[in-house]
């Protein structure tokens, strides 16, 4: 089948576009108003784009009613927010902050989430999260005619739970300890247990091969 996006209906390019980019990573986003409210909440629009400088990028719809949703107005009014990795023990509680939860009301508490400081930004980082990226807020760019945000991050500090780290000389990472998981399309979601290794080959080596 093939679709038009010059005739698909929104909702239609959202229900396809989640289920063919697969599997996105979920960044549980926690940020601080200037009031000094905490906010937390999943988006898998999300990825890291660059090391130089090291930035990570958000998509986020507006509120039903065009409002911005707590995570793209908190970053702009304070400047920071921190990115908290998902693993499996946590995916109920990072299910449960994308409730609709009152303005005020504290996502975190109610999951059983941990507040802990952060190094360099007042936001707090989430305890239990395998990794955690602090972030200052590189831009927030208004996109579309419905209010969607693209939030881009600069990560000033990460932290990565000690047991997911293999070999700290080489930086080597244990996926299996860090147990991240990923969002497939509607209330789909995929664990990273089946893992395999890809090589990367020369021009050369191809040749090679074809000979
Ligand atoms: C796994 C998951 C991924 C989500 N990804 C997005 C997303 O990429 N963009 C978005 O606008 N909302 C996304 N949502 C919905 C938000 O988490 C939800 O609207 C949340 O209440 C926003 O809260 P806020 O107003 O506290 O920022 C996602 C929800 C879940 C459970």
């Amino acid at each position: 089948m093939e679709f038009d996006f010059a005739t698909l209906p929104a909702a239609d390019r959202y229900k396809l576009l989640i289920q063919v980019v697969v599997p996105r990573p979920i960044a549980l986003v926690t940020a601080r108003d200037r009031a000094g409210r905490i906010n937390a909440a999943p988006f898998s629009f999300f990825n890291v784009m660059s090391q130089t400088p090291p930035l990570v990028v958000l998509g986020i719809e507006a509120r039903p009613d065009g409002s911005p949703k707590d995570t793209v107005q908190f970053p702009r009014e304070s400047g920071e927010f921190v990115v908290n990795m998902v693993d499996f023990a946590m995916a109920d509680a990072m299910n449960l902050c994308a409730a609709d939860f009152p303005p005020g009301e504290n996502e975190m508490a109610a999951a059983g989430l941990t507040a802990v400081p952060s190094t360099k930004v007042s936001a707090p980082r989430i305890g239990e999260a395998p990794a955690s990226l602090e972030c200052r807020t590189f831009t927030a760019v208004d996109i579309g005619p419905n209010g969607r945000c693209i939030l881009v991050g600069e990560v000033v500090h990460l932290h990565i739970r000690d047991d997911a780290i293999a070999d700290p000389a080489r930086l080597r990472l244990d996926p299996a300890r860090l147990d991240i998981i990923g969002r497939l399309g509607g209330i789909s979601y995929v664990r990273t247990t089946d893992r395999f290794d890809l090589r990367r080959i020369s021009h050369a080596e191809w040749l090679a091969r074809e000979e």
